[in-house]
């Protein structure tokens, strides 16, 4: 069967619950385009789980933040429509901003303290247009699983907190960071950089692992991000927006480590802010039990 490409809301849910009335399962893959193996790794999980798969290509204008780079972000629809048709997905949902947001729309769906650490610090009204727009989206497309990738923890793990304070009817599942064989996380952006920030680029996963070689050997967290950001400053284009060791569950500083240890990063090479972390599984020195991170 072709793979249907639907830009209005309410033809697409006629679609997911024609799906539903056959009684199969509907997984989910939200998305802004310009995909790579990032986004078709959990296209991949979807497939696998679910009897039926569809994406959203929707460059969603009220997660960027005056400035940011809502214009410039990667748009390569054509290329996104013919990947996802050979890999077997269903329905491509594409909208575009008349269709998302009426020039009425007063509404707005907002998780508070996890959304003002971390990328909610350096983008205030980020997390707010995400869970707007994931919102929409499911209710739109009324999935049985949405997939969303750990590179973006901290967006993974405010969906998770909205799905439940409000009840939703969907079990997010997250699928690891995929990376380019030097060890740069995939993402759309990566496209931006020029030829010399992204030779430094790969910085970022090797701190990461540092950082976490370090944690494992007891090294204290504040000690930690300090090596890591003197190694990542060594690179001429780069500024540090934030460089954070934190409790994975309430990405606070307060670290329980029986929940493991999360260092997570966003740093500009130019105008291309890049994000990467890497969760620390199992601490076993006691020095960093209940250690409080600067
Ligand atoms: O991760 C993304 O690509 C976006 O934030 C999402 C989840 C599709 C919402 O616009």
């Amino acid at each position: 069967m072709s793979m249907i490409v639907e830009k209005i809301p309410e033809k697409i849910r006629q679609y997911c619950k024609s799906i539903k009335k056959k009684d199969k399962s509907i997984g989910f893959v939200p998305t802004m385009g310009a995909l790579h193996e990032g986004h078709l790794s959990l296209v991949k999980m979807s497939l696998a789980k679910c009897d039926e798969t569809v994406v959203s290509i929707y460059v969603n204008p009220s997660q960027f933040g005056h400035g940011e780079d809502l214009n410039a972000y990667p748009r390569t629809l054509d290329n996104d429509l013919m990947l996802l048709e050979k890999m077997g997905i269903s329905a491509v949902f594409v909208p575009g901003n008349e269709q998302m947001y009426k020039e009425d729309h007063m509404t707005s769906v907002e998780v508070s303290e996890i959304t003002s650490v971390l990328c909610g610090k350096s983008r205030p009204v980020h997390f707010k247009g995400v869970t707007t727009v994931v919102m929409k989206l499911f209710n739109i497309i009324n999935p049985d699983y949405a997939f969303f990738g750990e590179k973006d923890y901290q967006q993974a793990a405010v969906i998770k907190k909205m799905v439940q304070d409000l009840n939703i009817d969907v079990k997010i599942i997250t699928g690891p960071i995929v990376r380019e064989s030097d060890g740069l996380a995939m993402s759309s952006r990566n496209v931006k950089l020029n030829k010399k920030q992204r030779g430094q680029a790969p910085v970022l996963y090797k701190s990461l692992i540092e950082a976490e070689e370090m944690l494992m050997l007891g090294v204290s967290a504040v000690e930690v991000k300090q090596r890591i950001a003197d190694k990542i400053k060594m690179q001429s284009e780069v500024l540090i927006d934030y460089l954070e060791i934190v409790d994975p569950v309430s990405l606070e500083n307060k670290i329980d480590s029986k929940n493991g240890i999360l260092v997570a990063l966003a740093v500009f090479f130019g105008n291309t802010r890049l994000i990467d972390n890497i969760l620390v599984n199992k601490i076993d020195n006691d020095r960093n039990q209940n250690e409080k991170a600067g």
